[in-house]
């Protein structure tokens, strides 16, 4: 039996490796404020549209040199030659992993795991995690159908991560509830990153299809993303541990019943 993370992921440097912390500020010095106090307890920064259109790559570099690595989340969608280049410049500018949308079709992500091999082989780059984006979390089964996708969320869901996944893509990012069926689908090597995480005990925000952390990894979650609970805690570093400690010992467990299987 192959196991999961746990077992990779703690050889690798542990559940720290697999939180990602979404920096979603406007500026370079609040995104470089929040880096300082979390990068001893947290290891990918998610950096999305608003803070990369404000702050350009110096806050890739800004990440990099704290010692973090970065999750560029842009969700690219465009014809497969343009999505390609794109990838390409995340590429050379060291992102650990990003983001594109699986609708944009096969030949969009075929074209862009080329594109990105090839400058790794020719640039001697290291090769990032290439994630497919399914379908947005704020959709609802009418949005779909008003796009002409007569499909229900969860089969479309499924039907582009076995896109993603034929397509050589390495993973998804993907709400907790859709965990268990794409880790079904497509297998134990296929990445998973799952956003709407929350604590237990805290009030669930903005966030209504959520997980706490220990159920996010149990489900077969390889990496969670986690802002706000983060960011507006009175102690920003200490809800961080918290999270990784959950993580841990979610990953403790499933040692253990891996042993038993
Ligand atoms: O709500 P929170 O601040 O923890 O969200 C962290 C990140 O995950 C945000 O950047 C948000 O855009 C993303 N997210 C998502 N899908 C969701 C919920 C949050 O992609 N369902």
């Amino acid at each position: 039996m192959t196991l999961g993370w746990p077992f990779s992921g703690f050889r690798q440097g542990g559940a720290k490796s697999r939180l990602i912390f979404a920096l979603d500020v406007g500026s370079l010095r609040e995104a470089e404020q929040l880096v300082r106090t979390l990068a001893r307890e947290i290891g990918l920064f998610k950096i999305g549209k608003q803070l990369f259109l404000h702050a350009g790559p110096p806050v890739v570099r800004m990440v990099r040199d704290r010692g973090g690595e970065v999750f560029l989340d842009l969700k690219f969608h465009d014809i497969p030659r343009t999505v390609a280049k794109a990838a390409a410049e995340a590429t050379r500018m060291g992102v650990r992993m990003f983001d594109l949308h699986a609708s944009g079709s096969l030949a969009m992500m075929q074209q862009t795991v080329t594109e990105v091999n090839r400058v790794c082989r020719n640039e001697q780059l290291r090769r990032p995690k290439i994630l497919a984006v399914t379908v947005l979390t704020s959709l609802t089964r009418e949005d779909l159908r008003r796009v002409g996708v007569q499909a229900g969320v969860e089969s479309q869901v499924v039907r582009l991560a076995r896109l993603a996944h034929e397509a050589s893509m390495d993973g998804v990012v993907a709400s907790p509830l859709e965990i268990g069926r794409i880790r079904r689908e497509c297998g134990r090597g296929f990445l998973i990153v799952t956003p709407g995480v929350r604590m237990a005990k805290s009030g669930w925000d903005d966030q209504k299809r959520v997980l706490t952390p220990e159920q996010a990894i149990l489900a077969g979650a390889d990496y969670i993303v986690v802002g706000k609970p983060i960011r507006d805690a009175k102690d920003p570093q200490a809800a961080a541990r918290e999270i990784v400690a959950e993580m841990e010992r979610a990953g403790a467990g499933q040692r253990v019943r891996g042993r038993e299987a």
